[in-house]
C-alpha cells in the first residue's frame, strides 16, 4: 500500500514539474522577445500583486506613459513614440510579467491542493517551498535589473544585471529538473535494465557520463554568461561579421574599458568559446549521447546567422530563438548528469541488495 502511494506521488510530481519546466522555457522565449523589442523598461514599477491589473482607461494609459517619459530610454531612444506605440511595448512587457506570475502560481496552487489532499510528502512540500522562494528571488533580481535601466542615465539595463537575471533563471530551472529526477529516483525507473548488463562496465560508463556532463555544464555556464553579456552590450550590432570582427581577427579595442561591458571583448569570447564547449560534446557523442552535439551544431549556425543579420539591430525572432535553443542545449546536458547520478544510486542499491 505504502509503495503504491509513493509511486503516485512520483508520477504526479514528474508531470507537474515537467509542465513547469516547459512553462519556464516559454518564459525564456517571451523574455527574449521583450528584450529585443526594447519593451522591457516600459513598466517602470514593480507591484507583484496589484500590477496584474493593466491600464484600462485612457487616463490610466496616459499616467503610465508619463512615467515612462521620465526615464532616459524614452528621452534618448523613444522620444518619437506616440501613446499607441507605447501601448505596444507596454503590452509585451505586461505579457512577460503576467507569464512570470502564471509560472509562479503553477507551482504554488497545485502544491496547496496536493498538500491538502495529502498527495505529496512533507519532503516535496519543502522542496516546492524552496522552489517558490527561488522564483520569488528571480522576480526580485529581475526588478533590480529593470531598476538599473529606469534610474540614472542608462538607456538599457546593465549588461551584468541582465546576465545575473538570466543566469539565475537557469539555476532555478535546474532545481525544477532536479525535482523531476528526485521523483524518478523514488520510482526507481532505471532499475529494470540492470540485471541484463555487466554492472562494472555500466558503472564505469555512468561515471564517465557524470564527469563529461559536469564539465559540459561548467563550460556551458561560461558560454551562457558571455552570451548574455553580448546581448546586454548589443555587441552583435557593433560587429555583425564572422569569422572576422569588423575585418580584424583580433579587434584593436579588445581590452578597452571594463571588459565585461566591452562589446568587442564579449563578442570575441562568445564566438570562440563555442569551440571549447564543443569538446565535451564530442566525447559525449562517442558515449552515444549525441543530442548536445546536434543542438550545438544548430546553435552554432543560428548564432552566426543572428550575428550576420544584426546590422543596426538584432532580429527579434533570430535572437529569441538563439536564446531558447541555449536552454534546450542546457536541458540536454543537465538531464545526462541527473540521469547518471540517479543510475549510480540505483546501481548501488541494486548491488547492495544482490549481496544481501
Ligand atoms: C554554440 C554554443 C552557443 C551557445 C550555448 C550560445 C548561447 C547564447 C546565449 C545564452 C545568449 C544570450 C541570450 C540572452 O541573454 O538574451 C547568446 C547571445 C548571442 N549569441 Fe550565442 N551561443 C552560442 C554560439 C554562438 C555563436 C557561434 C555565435 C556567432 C558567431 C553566437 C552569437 C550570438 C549573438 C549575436 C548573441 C546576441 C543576440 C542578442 O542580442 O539577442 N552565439 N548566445
Amino acid at each position: 500500500m505504502e509503495k503504491k502511494s509513493a509511486m503516485g506521488e512520483a508520477g504526479l510530481v514528474k508531470l507537474w514539474f515537467e509542465i513547469v519546466a516547459v512553462m519556464i522555457i516559454i518564459m525564456v522565449g517571451i523574455g527574449g522577445i521583450t528584450r529585443l523589442s526594447r519593451a522591457g523598461l516600459s513598466i517602470v514599477e514593480w507591484k507583484p500583486i496589484t500590477g496584474i491589473i493593466p491600464p484600462i482607461s485612457e487616463k490610466d494609459w496616459e499616467r503610465e506613459f508619463e512615467k515612462y517619459k521620465k526615464i532616459a530610454q524614452y528621452r534618448v531612444l523613444h522620444n518619437w513614440m506616440s501613446i499607441d506605440d507605447f501601448k505596444k511595448i507596454y503590452l509585451i512587457e505586461y505579457i512577460h510579467r503576467l507569464w512570470g506570475r502564471i509560472v509562479g502560481l503553477s507551482l504554488i496552487i497545485p502544491a496547496i491542493i496536493f498538500a491538502v489532499k495529502k498527495k505529496i510528502s512533507g519532503f516535496m512540500i519543502k522542496y516546492v517551498l524552496l522552489l517558490s522562494f527561488l522564483f520569488f528571488l528571480q522576480g526580485v533580481i529581475g526588478w533590480l535589473m529593470v531598476k538599473t535601466g529606469v534610474e540614472g542615465e542608462r538607456v538599457f539595463v546593465s549588461p551584468l544585471a541582465l546576465a545575473g537575471h538570466h543566469t539565475f533563471a537557469l539555476i532555478v530551472y535546474s532545481f525544477v529538473i532536479l525535482g523531476i529526477y528526485i521523483a524518478r529516483a523514488k520510482e526507481k525507473e532505471v532499475a529494470r535494465d540492470f540485471e541484463l548488463q555487466n554492472l562494472e562496465d555500466l558503472s564505469r560508463k555512468i561515471s564517465k557520463l557524470k564527469k563529461l556532463s559536469l564539465i559540459s555544464i561548467f563550460l556551458f555556464f561560461v558560454q551562457f554568461f558571455f552570451g548574455t553579456l553580448l546581448a546586454g552590450t548589443k555587441g552583435a550590432v557593433f560587429a555583425p561579421t564572422y569569422p572576422d570582427i569588423n575585418g580584424k581577427l583580433i579587434p584593436p579595442n579588445l581590452f578597452e574599458g571594463f571588459i565585461l561591458e566591452n562589446p568587442f571583448f564579449v563578442n570575441f569570447v562568445h564566438r570562440h568559446f563555442s569551440f571549447v564547449l564543443l569538446i565535451p560534446f564530442i566525447f559525449l557523442a562517442i558515449e552515444r549521447k549525441v543530442l548536445p552535439l546536434i543542438i550545438w551544431i544548430f546553435q552554432f549556425v543560428l548564432g552566426i546567422i543572428t550575428l550576420l543579420k544584426s546590422k543596426g539591430e538584432v532580429p527579434v525572432l533570430l535572437g529569441a530563438t538563439h536564446q531558447v535553443t541555449a536552454w534546450l542545449l542546457y536541458t540536454s546536458i543537465i538531464t545526462i548528469l541527473f540521469e547518471s547520478v540517479l543510475s549510480y544510486r540505483v546501481i548501488s542499491n541494486f548491488v547492495g541488495k544482490k549481496r544481501e
